[in-house]
């Protein structure tokens, strides 16, 4: 265990988690999931979600973690030795090389924007620009490739300096940067004309737009945006020392990381309303928008430069919870080094992200993958962040409820805690409400 490390303290563990769950999944899927479905109606769904799936998750999570001190796979098979339960750690495991695979792909289109802003290649781009623009950049497969080898790249180079040297540092510094500028963003889209109806898109529920596949995409989103369901934040769990609130911990990581994707879609869906554009628009959405506004504001460029490059910045915090997973599994069950594993999870992400990368053009077989009638790449984030997500916390709630036992879990999520009180709360989610729920949402799907 020699390479493994902790937290240096409890705001490094909140920094570092909170920097794992806020990333592209705040800024690019949960607005774009939003318009899809309809505005307020899936806000609303997706906060529910939050709160009464997310937060016991999380908790439950991080107690696995820290009460092991493992790897998702090691961490089960400690504390229920000899039985089937790691296999949900290496479900979990192979989920984050999955997720890798195609988030470092988005990851990597913020590296290229953050370019074409530098080379003022979107100056005075207006909305009938901007998806031509995009299309044409995500056609290109060679830069698309060497993005996303660049963004594994630079992730596994992070990760093999280890746990609190790297990640923790930038973040700590880059955040809060992050969100400075979302606020002046936040001032420009808000003051935008006609930035009304987007408000109202955002905020009132059209409750008619409720349908089993939004519910579950909701859930999926709750999990995917808090870095749930496949061990991520077991593995950062595993990092935090014994004196500190894990409630408290998970509390402020859902707030901040639920204030971040709610901001982003203040700033987007007023300016698509400002500028007459549709916020049905599917995954480009964000690409779509952004360039616009940054046109429309006093030194938008650098703003647009400096958005993009700590969107990436953030992206990065969250590939770096990808492959550590991985990573810390491979040294602590494999035995190999860390420098070994790094360069053969990121190796393997890179050669599974190739089939996202021709979904995006080039490529007929996986613009349109056969009976599906989606693109590769769509069905890898319905399948690995949505399913995938929601059966490992469905597995998580079942083991920390009746398997680890909630009396066991509740002594870990004690200690270090002032006081937990709603030890009895979370006892009823773990046990009763989440599986219930997630079950239901499942089952819903299944029959549809
Ligand atoms: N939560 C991140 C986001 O919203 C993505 C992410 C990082 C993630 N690590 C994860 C998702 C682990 C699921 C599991 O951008």
């Amino acid at each position: 265990m020699a390479s493994r490390g902790k937290w240096s303290s409890q705001l490094g563990f909140i920094l570092a988690a909170a920097g794992s769950a806020i990333g592209i999944g705040n800024i690019w899927r949960f607005p774009y999931m939003t318009g899809k479905y309809g505005g307020a109606v899936f806000l609303f769904v997706y906060l529910a979600a939050v709160v009464l799936l997310g937060l016991p998750v999380l908790i439950a999570e991080i107690a696995i973690g820290r009460a092991t001190g493992k790897n998702p796979v090691g961490a089960f098979a400690e504390l229920r030795p000899k039985s089937q339960w790691k296999l949900v750690g290496y479900m979990g495991v192979l989920a984050g090389m999955m997720i890798l695979s195609y988030y470092s792909l988005i990851s990597g289109w913020t590296l290229g924007y953050f370019f074409k802003t530098l080379a003022g290649s979107l100056k005075g781009a207006t909305t009938s620009a901007t998806p031509l623009i995009f299309d044409t950049f995500v056609r290109n497969f060679w830069l698309q490739a060497f993005l996303l080898a660049a963004f594994i790249f630079i992730t596994g180079y992070i990760v093999s300096k280890g746990i609190a040297g790297g990640i923790e540092k930038a973040c700590k510094v880059l955040m809060p940067v992050l969100v400075v500028i979302m606020l002046i963003l936040l001032g420009r889209a808000l003051t935008l004309p006609g930035a009304g109806k987007g408000l109202e898109f955002y905020l009132r529920p059209d409750f008619s737009k409720l349908s089993p596949r939004m519910i579950i995409d909701a859930m999926g989103q709750a999990f995917f945006s808090l870095s749930l369901g496949m061990g991520a934040m077991i593995t950062y769990g595993s990092y935090l020392k014994k004196d500190e609130s894990i409630p408290a911990g998970a509390a402020w990581v859902a707030a901040l990381d639920t204030v971040t994707a709610v901001m982003a879609g203040f700033i987007i869906f007023p300016a698509l309303a400002a500028f007459g554009m549709n916020p049905a628009g599917g995954h480009p959405l964000v690409f779509h928008i952004l360039p616009v506004i940054f046109d429309q504001m006093p030194l938008g460029s650098i703003f647009g430069m400096l958005f993009f490059l700590l969107l990436g910045v953030a992206a990065l915090a969250s590939t770096v919870s990808l492959l550590e997973v991985v990573v810390a599994y491979c040294i602590d069950e494999l035995k190999w080094s860390r420098g070994r594993s790094v360069l053969a999870a990121g190796s393997l992400s890179f050669l599974i992200g190739i089939p996202s990368v021709l979904s995006f053009g080039g490529v007929k077989f996986f613009q349109k993958l056969p009976l599906l009638n989606i693109s590769f790449f769509e069905m890898m984030d319905f399948v690995w962040s949505t399913l995938a997500l929601s059966v490992g916390a469905l597995f998580i709630c079942i083991f920390a409820g009746y398997v680890w036992k909630s009396a066991a879990a509740l002594k870990e999520i004690g200690r270090g805690a002032e006081k937990f009180r709603h030890g009895w709360l979370w006892t009823i989610s773990v046990k009763y409400l989440c599986p219930a729920l997630i079950l239901l949402t499942l089952f819903t799907l299944a029959i549809r």
